[in-house]
């Protein structure tokens, strides 16, 4: 499927897709989504002392980014683990302005998570190991990976790819949390919600980035 990039109200660019009419963030602000409902609402809130961390989507990474910049800001060693079925094109890397809007350093991590190995480990700065996943969610088998302590549940909306959100793929994931694991993501749908639920996990709304009511936080007890 075709591609565009789009900016965003805080400035920060994003990929839309026409056919799906669908976009990888929030108009409202990339960054400033991303920064909310992953980084405050969930790698901040979450206390393991050194994480370990499921992205559903690993898209433009942007979640990856900022996890990164944190983790050595905070010195918390930090192992991300990224799915996703369709990398984007170096193209689209290079338009993307997230390093530019933060940092040289930003800049420098932002080429080398997307220039790293897929289906490698890698060391890309002291404090973060990467593990990008070229795979299909619904297909995947969660047998192979370590237990987690935050999960990014960052896919295209359940109104646009229902098949990434329905009750067995929260089930799988309930089975590799840690407990007081955190799984965030964007969405504030009841149904969703009440999968989560259904699965073991405890649920809250929390306040939505700019633009959003609502979102969702699960926590395995
Ligand atoms: C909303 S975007 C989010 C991306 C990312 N977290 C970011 O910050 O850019 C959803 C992502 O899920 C990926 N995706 C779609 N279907 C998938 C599937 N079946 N398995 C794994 N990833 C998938 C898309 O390619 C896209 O990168």
């Amino acid at each position: 499927m075709q591609r565009k990039i789009i900016s965003t109200e805080d400035g920060s660019k994003t990929l839309f897709i026409p056919e799906m009419d669908e976009q990888y963030h929030s108009v409202n602000g990339a960054l400033t989504e991303s920064e909310y409902v992953y980084l405050d609402k969930g790698y901040r809130h979450n206390q393991s002392p050194s994480p370990v961390i499921l992205e559903i989507g690993f898209g433009t990474g942007l979640n990856a980014l900022l996890t990164a910049i944190e983790a050595e800001k905070k010195k918390r060693r930090t192992t991300y683990i990224s799915l996703e079925k369709y990398p984007i094109e170096a193209t689209e890397i290079e338009q993307l302005n997230y390093g530019s809007l933060i940092s040289e350093e930003a800049e420098e991590l932002f080429s080398a998570l997307h220039y790293s190995e897929w289906n490698v480990k890698t060391e890309i700065s002291p404090y973060f190991d990467l593990l990008k996943l070229k795979t299909d969610l619904t297909q995947f088998s969660f047998e192979e990976l370590p237990m987690v302590d935050v999960i990014y549940f960052d896919a295209f909306g359940p109104d646009k790819q229902p098949e990434m959100w329905n009750e067995e793929i929260f089930r799988k994931l309930f089975a590799i949390s840690n407990s007081n694991a955190n799984l965030v993501t964007y969405s504030a749908k009841g149904e969703i919600r009440r999968r989560m639920e259904r699965s073991g996990y405890i649920s809250e709304r929390l306040p939505g980035p700019p633009g959003k009511r609502q979102m969702l936080r699960a926590t395995r007890p």
